[in-house]
């Protein structure tokens, strides 16, 4: 006879069968977002695929007691990739080169291009239904890019591919406490546009601080614009930021999962394949989604916005029209 204890945890395994995957796991944000994800009771099989450092991660964290198994996997074993993507259910990628001070995102593309389109292919011919979630960097245009493998391949679900913008939304809760002075945990901000500088649009307007002093909310809005840049600075050189995004990785993820689950009015903001300026030739925006069983059940309307969010958001068009051509462009050149 089972004890209640035993049987919540053996219905809880049950209930939950997520097979997820972690592309980069050895890295600054592999490392924390698999420990997270460990301790996540939705994941029973955590798989940690990297060029390097992924087996060892693995094994430390396989001794913690939660109900998943977790594996690590090397390009140096036959098949270590596409055994690392198998029928999983969620792939989450950051794998790629992070900034140094005195770089732009759009800056990686040379790099983190080629790296996100060889595991979007990987990804396309063993885990074909699988979410992918984009963490690599600049993620305007790596979105595309694996939109754009996945078309190629004839797998392509714009419900299952997302760009993880948390991070964006997290910062502006945490700085908008700091000059209110208010409960962080509290504070909700519709972050919309893309993932770098002036594509990064916080709607103050929307919250209940919409009547803070310009000079204030000029500064909060450039904070939140580059926060990015901030931590860049302060580490230095060593890279960017590596445990917020862990958090806000293992946020989005645990929000997705949330949705295959079926829990209702699970809403979170990402970078998505949007209608919302098709018509103006920008395929893929971020703005609020409600995550269900198949993805993406509904994308959101970016709602009012004050004159000067309009002024920002013609500017973030622009840009983030020509980083997603960018990151199509490129595809089509391979
Ligand atoms: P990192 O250098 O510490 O780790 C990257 C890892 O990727 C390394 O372990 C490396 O071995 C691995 N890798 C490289 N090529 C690979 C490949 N082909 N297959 C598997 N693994 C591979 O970097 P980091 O600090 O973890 O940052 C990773 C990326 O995330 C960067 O591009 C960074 O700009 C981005 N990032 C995005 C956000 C966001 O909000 N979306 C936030 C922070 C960082
Ligand atoms: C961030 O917003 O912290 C990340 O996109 C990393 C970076 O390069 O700023």
């Amino acid at each position: 006879m089972l004890s209640r204890v035993a049987r919540r945890a053996f219905s809880s395994t049950v209930a939950n069968p997520y097979k997820v995957t972690v592309l980069g796991a050895g890295g600054g944000i592999g490392q924390p977002l698999s420990l997270l994800l460990k301790l996540n009771h939705k994941v029973t099989d955590l798989r940690l695929y990297d060029l390097k450092g992924a087996k060892g991660v693995a094994t430390d964290l396989s001794h913690i007691p939660t109900n998943s198994v977790v594996k690590g996997f090397s390009p140096e074993e036959p098949d270590g990739l596409s055994n690392a993507l198998k029928d999983t259910d969620m792939v989450l990628i950051p794998a790629g080169v992070p900034r140094k001070p005195g770089m732009t995102r759009d800056d990686l593309f040379a790099i983190n291009a080629s790296i996100v389109h060889d595991l979007a292919v990987a990804a396309a011919e063993s885990a074909p239904n699988a979410a992918i979630l984009v963490i690599s960097n600049p993620v305007n245009s790596t979105v595309p890019i694996v939109a754009q493998v996945l078309k190629s391949k004839g797998v392509y679900n714009p419900k299952k591919l997302f760009g993880v913008t948390t991070l964006d939304s997290i910062r502006a809760s945490r700085f908008i406490s700091e000059v209110e002075h208010t409960d962080p945990t509290q504070e909700r901000v519709n972050v919309i546009g893309g993932h770098s500088g002036i594509t990064i649009i916080p709607l103050i307007s929307q919250t209940t601080h919409k009547l803070m002093s310009d000079d204030k909310k000029q500064e909060l809005i450039h904070r939140i614009q580059f926060g990015g840049d901030e931590v860049v600075k302060a580490k230095n050189g060593a890279g960017s930021a590596t445990l917020s995004m862990a958090h806000a990785g293992a946020k989005f993820a645990n929000a997705v999962l949330s949705g295959f689950k079926g829990e209702r009015d699970v809403i979170e903001p990402s970078f998505v394949d949007s209608p919302l300026f098709k018509s103006e030739g920008i395929d893929f925006f971020a703005s609020p989604v409600t995550l269900g069983p198949d993805g993406i059940e509904k994308i959101h309307p970016i709602g009012e916005l004050s004159s000067q969010e309009e002024e920002m958001l013609e500017k973030c068009k622009e840009t983030l029209k020509k980083n997603i051509e960018k990151g199509v462009s490129f595809v089509a050149s391979k």
